[in-house]
C-alpha cells in the first residue's frame, strides 16, 4: 500500500487543481469516500497490532483531517471564484437615486405656528371629536331648537345615531369641543382647539365644505373683552410678524354674549384698500364673544360664576393671506404642484 506521505501528497494535488466545485466533490469522493485508499488504511487498523494501532492511527487521523481542512479550504475557494463580481460591482461614485420625502401639508404647517404661539402665551392645547352629537355641536352651546341659527351652518347629518341614540354629524364648527373640555376642567384655563369642520354649502374660491378653525376659549372669574383684545392682536401680530390692527363688529352667536364679528387689517395692502379686501382694507376671520352663561350651565358650571371669550377663525384664510394663496379649493385638490411648494 502506499505510504500515507504519498496518498497525502497526491491527494493535495488534485484538490489544489479542481478548477471548478464538481470536480472537487468528485475528488473528495474518490480521496476521503468510503471507498478511497486513506479509508481502506483506516479500516485494515483492526488488523494490526496494539502498538502498531498506537503509532499509525494517530498519523492516518492527522492526514485525513488535514485532508479535510484543504478540502473546505479549495470548495470555498472556489465558491468565490466563480461569483460574479463584475455583476455585484456598486459604483459609489454614481450619482443617487433622488428619495421622494414627504412633508407637512400647509395647513398642518400653519396649524403647528398657531399651537406654538399659542403655548408661549401659556395656552393649552386640546381637541374633540370630528365626528359630534346634535348636543355638543348645538344644544349645549345655546342654539334654540328649531332656531334659524342652526340653518347659519348647514350640516352634513349622518344617518347613523351614536350610543346613546343622539343624532350625530360632522362638527360645523370647533366650538363643539367648548362644552367637552369643560365638563372636564375647572376655570381657570385659556386653551386653542384647532381642528377639521364640514359644512354643506357650494365650494368656490373663499369656500369649501371641510375647512380647518381654531377656537379659543378663555375662562377665568374676571376675563374681559380687553384680555381678549390683547391676546389677538399679540397672536396675530406675531403670526403676520407685523403689527397688525384688529377690529370688532358687533355680531350674534347663541353661544356668545355679547357676540363679534372679527376683523383684522388688510396684511396685503396694510389697510390702504385691494383686491383681496375688498378695498376695504379689513378682512374678516370669524366670529368671536363673551361666552353666554347659558353654555356654562351646559358644562355644569354655577351660572354667573366666571366670565370668558371664546372665539373661532378660520385657518385657511390665515395661511391664504400669509402665502398669497387665491383659491381655497388648493389645500384640497391633492395637487402637488401646489403643496410641494410648502
Ligand atoms: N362657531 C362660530 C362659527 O363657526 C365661530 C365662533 C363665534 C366661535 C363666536 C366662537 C365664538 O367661539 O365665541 O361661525
Amino acid at each position: 500500500m502506499k505510504s500515507l506521505n504519498t496518498i497525502l501528497e497526491q491527494t493535495r494535488e488534485v484538490f489544489l487543481h479542481a478548477q471548478d466545485a464538481e470536480t472537487l466533490e468528485k475528488a473528495r469522493v474518490a480521496h476521503l469516500g468510503r471507498k478511497s485508499e486513506l479509508t481502506e488504511l483506516l479500516r485494515s487498523l483492526k488488523d494490526m497490532t496494539p502498538e502498531e494501532k498506537r503509532e499509525i492511527g494517530p498519523q492516518i487521523q492527522h492526514v485525513k483531517h488535514e485532508l479535510e481542512v484543504l478540502f473546505e479550504h479549495q470548495k470555498q475557494a472556489l465558491k468565490e471564484k466563480a461569483y460574479d463580481w463584475e455583476k455585484e460591482r456598486v459604483d459609489v461614485t454614481l450619482p443617487g437615486k433622488r428619495q421622494n420625502i414627504g412633508h407637512l401639508h400647509p395647513i398642518t404647517q400653519v396649524i403647528r405656528e398657531i399651537e406654538d404661539i399659542f403655548i408661549s402665551l401659556g395656552f393649552d392645547v386640546a381637541d374633540g371629536p370630528e365626528i359630534d352629537t346634535e348636543f355638543y355641536t348645538f344644544d349645549a352651546l345655546n342654539f334654540p331648537k328649531n332656531h334659524p341659527a342652526r340653518d347659519m351652518q348647514d350640516a352634513y347629518w349622518l344617518n347613523e345615531k351614536n350610543e346613546d341614540g343622539d343624532p350625530i354629524l360632522p362638527r360645523t364648527h370647533t366650538s363643539s369641543a367648548q362644552v367637552r373640555y369643560m365638563e372636564q376642567n375647572i376655570p381657570p384655563f385659556r386653551i386653542v382647539i384647532p381642528g377639521k369642520i364640514f359644512r354643506h354649502e357650494p365650494t368656490d374660491a373663499s369656500h369649501e365644505h371641510t375647512f380647518h378653525q381654531f377656537e379659543a376659549l378663555v375662562v377665568g372669574k374676571d376675563v374681559h373683552v380687553g384680555n381678549f383684545k390683547y391676546i389677538a392682536e399679540e397672536f396675530f401680530s406675531t403670526y403676520f410678524d407685523k403689527e397688525i390692527n384688529i377690529r370688532l363688529r358687533p355680531s350674534f352667536f347663541p353661544f356668545t354674549e355679547p357676540s363679534f364679528e372679527f376683523d383684522i387689517s388688510c396684511t396685503v395692502c396694510l389697510g390702504k384698500g385691494c383686491s383681496v379686501c375688498k378695498k376695504t382694507g379689513w378682512i374678516e376671520v370669524g366670529g368671536a364673544g363673551m361666552v353666554n352663561q347659558n353654555v356654562f350651565v351646559s358644562a355644569g358650571y354655577e351660572r354667573n360664576t366666571y366670565q370668558g371669550f371664546a372665539w373661532g377663525f378660520g385657518i385657511e384664510r390665515l395661511a391664504m393671506m400669509k402665502y398669497k394663496i387665491d383659491d381655497i379649493r388648493l389645500f384640497h385638490s391633492g395637487d402637488l404642484r401646489f403643496i410641494r411648494q410648502f
